[in-house]
């Protein structure tokens, strides 16, 4: 049985491979292909608008120069985030505010692992402002299951503490690329309720002493189905994979 605050496969940055990453096009092919889950990336404009990104800077998936911290909501909107993956249905995507990814995903009992992805010195602001949205579809209700809400995560402890004050009952998670050697100590501190550790940095010991401390277990980003089946059978609670076709929703 999966941990209570995950499902058990998230299609990461949206689609993976299969569609331009942190779009609406995104999540909507992970709902048409059935998964459960989703991850995405939550940027602020340089006008405090949460937004799905992963890049601080342009030039990869929306082209041209610039930057976040730099371009307000309403230039962002005029950009194109689709034509860089080169598939006309996606052409015309644009970044998408985080209000419409929480509309849809919500609408449709998606789970989200709301990944809080600060710009540079913007951590505390993108972990407040990305937790009130998320707060506003999923108010406090002591009735509501733990794997109805979204799990917040982030690489930036501070976006976290940040979060946890902007919404203390929205369920955390520690992004790490490897286990420190205080992993323990600082997901509590920070009230975390899982650890997401990049999955090559992952073994069998280290993902049963994360379980036997009591905490979920996330393994990112993870494309090969053998690699998969290894660390579920080490206890790792879900995956993120770019591989919707080779790692599907209902994967075992
Ligand atoms: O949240 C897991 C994973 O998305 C973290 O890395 O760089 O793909 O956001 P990144
Ligand atoms: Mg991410």
């Amino acid at each position: 049985m999966s941990y209570s605050y995950f499902t058990r496969i998230y299609a990461h940055r949206g689609g993976g491979t299969l569609a331009p990453e942190n779009t609406v096009q995104a999540l909507q092919l992970a709902h048409h292909m059935g998964f459960a889950g989703v991850e995405f990336d939550v940027m602020l404009t340089a006008d405090d608008e949460p937004v799905l990104m992963h890049d601080a800077e342009f030039g990869r998936t929306v082209f041209g120069a610039g930057q976040m911290n730099e371009t307000r909501w309403a230039d962002l909107q005029r950009k194109n985030a689709g034509a860089w993956f080169k598939d006309p249905r996606y052409a015309g995507a644009r970044v998408p505010h985080l209000d419409h990814a929480l509309s849809f995903c919500s609408a449709r009992n998606m789970h989200m692992n709301v990944e809080i992805k600060p710009a540079p010195g913007r951590d505390a602001r993108t972990g407040e402002l990305a937790a009130t949205l998320c707060a506003r579809y999923f108010p406090q209700d002591s009735n509501r299951a733990s794997i109805d809400l979204p799990l917040l995560s982030s690489f930036s402890a501070e976006a976290l503490a940040a979060a946890a004050l902007a919404a203390p009952h929205l369920p955390r998670a520690r992004l790490w690329r490897e286990l420190p050697p205080d992993w323990a100590a600082q997901l509590a501190v920070a009230g975390c309720v899982a650890a997401h550790v990049r999955h090559d940095h992952l073994d069998e010991a280290r993902c049963a002493a994360v379980k036997q401390a009591g905490y979920g277990l996330l393994a990112y980003t993870v494309n090969d189905p053998r690699r998969a089946r290894d660390l579920m059978a080490w206890g790792v609670d879900a995956l993120c994979t770019d591989r919707l076709d080779l790692i599907g929703p209902r994967f075992r």
